[in-house]
């Protein structure tokens, strides 16, 4: 099975892509990660892949289509996949039916005032880059990860500023995904302000009707 998740930042798509993933045992490919993970490195690709993230602005759609088509290669990924911030605009959405079949876009709702409300609050593992929230998903040990006692961090981009690019990035440019989605029957709307476990349980309701 093929999963898209998408919806405003915060939403809780890294949250509840994790907790599906383990539950279905369907590895997640989660964009944003890629490329945190290439821009930790000092070369042209890493600097320019910062000069987007940090300041809240999308990386140009020919360079994530392609980071993507390699990154679905790898075996992991043959017997299905959970995507995590991908696609993100119309032309990568086309882009990736190109490469697989779509099962389900799961769009995960939430008003911004939430969103800078959870931003405020989240932490992330500097390891493995797990999410925690410090009122509604705290970690056992302040400022350890519950799985593998990195330090958590806050995001270069959940900053006042960055916030509001992406907010804007994403009701001017994702946000038509949901009709796209809809046409296809494939969107799943799901109320993202629900409790991390209520919205868990909504999801799997929803994928277990369709299996
Ligand atoms: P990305 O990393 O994908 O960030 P995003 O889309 O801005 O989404 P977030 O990760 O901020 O939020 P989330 O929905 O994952 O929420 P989370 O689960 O953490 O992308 C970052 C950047 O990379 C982009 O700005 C862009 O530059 C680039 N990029 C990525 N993909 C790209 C693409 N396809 N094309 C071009 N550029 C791309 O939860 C948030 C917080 O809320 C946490 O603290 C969590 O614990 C808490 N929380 C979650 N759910 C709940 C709940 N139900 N109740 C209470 N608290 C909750
Ligand atoms: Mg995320």
């Amino acid at each position: 099975m093929n999963i898209i998740f998408f919806g405003p930042q915060t939403s809780g798509k890294g949250t509840q892509t994790e907790r599906l993933s383990e539950k279905l045992d369907i590895p997640v490919l989660r964009s944003g990660d890629i490329l945190r993970n290439k821009k930790t490195t000092d070369d042209d690709e890493g600097r320019e892949i910062a000069s987007f993230i940090d300041v809240g602005k999308l990386i140009p759609d020919e360079m994530m289509n392609n980071i993507i088509k390699e990154e679905l290669q790898k075996e992991a990924y043959k017997n299905g996949v959970i995507f995590d911030g991908y696609p993100r605009n119309l032309f990568q959405a086309k882009h990736l039916e190109e490469m697989i079949n779509v099962d389900r876009a799961i769009f995960l709702d939430v008003p911004d005032a939430l969103v800078l409300k959870r931003m405020a609050a989240r932490r992330i593992c500097s390891k493995c880059r797990a999410v925690y929230n410090l009122s509604s998903n705290p970690p056992k040990e302040e400022g350890k990860c519950n799985k593998c006692q990195g330090d958590l961090t806050q995001r270069s981009d959940d900053t006042e500023a960055a916030i509001a690019v992406r907010l804007n990035i994403y009701h001017n440019i994702t946000e038509p995904l949901v009709n796209y989605y809809k046409e296809q029957g494939k969107l799943l709307h799901i109320d993202g302000t629900k409790s991390i476990e209520d919205v868990h349980e909504e999801i799997l309701k929803h994928l277990t009707a369709d299996a």
